[in-house]
């Protein structure tokens, strides 16, 4: 199900099944004693390969990472740097998955820095079949990347 507002240009070559599953998946690691929020992510490069991620809090709270910048981090320490799109899901421990979790304003930053957030594909899902579809875009309109530093 797709309940976005308007057709989105380039994503039928966007595996979003695979990466809703392979972001449900993920979310099963998640390190999460303080909150509870489990979450999963899973991103798509440009060369088409997945990697996924978790958040992994910590006692300290300040050192825990987000599900989408564990798997962001994954990519681009093995050399990836480009994104065509992301499936997030989140939910409480023990839950059924039932609300969109959208990446959080630290996560679309980094996002930002490996992808066109006019092109990059950002999917919050509860299942594979239940989902919505965003731009990074319309997520983080008007922002900063690379291209301001040249
Ligand atoms: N969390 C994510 O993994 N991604 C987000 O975009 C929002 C929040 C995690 C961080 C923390 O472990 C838990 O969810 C509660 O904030």
């Amino acid at each position: 199900m797709e309940t976005g507002k308007k057709p989105l240009a380039g994503i039928e070559e966007i595996p979003v099944s695979e990466l809703i599953r392979s972001a449900i998946d993920a979310r099963k690691k998640a390190y999460a004693p303080y909150s509870n929020y489990m979450v999963g992510a899973a991103v798509l490069t440009n060369e088409l390969r997945i990697y996924t991620g978790c958040n992994i809090e910590n006692a300290a709270y300040t050192p825990s990472i987000c599900a989408e910048r564990t798997a962001v981090s994954k990519a681009v320490s093995e050399g990836r740097r480009g994104f065509k799109a992301i499936a997030v899901v989140g939910s409480p421990k023990g839950e059924v998955i039932s609300q969109y979790a959208f990446p959080c304003g630290v996560c679309r930053q980094v996002l930002r820095e490996f992808s066109d957030p006019d092109s990059f594909f950002v999917i919050v899902a509860k299942s594979e079949t239940d989902y919505k579809i965003y731009h990074l875009k319309e997520l983080l309109p008007e922002s900063f990347g690379p291209e301001n530093l040249y």
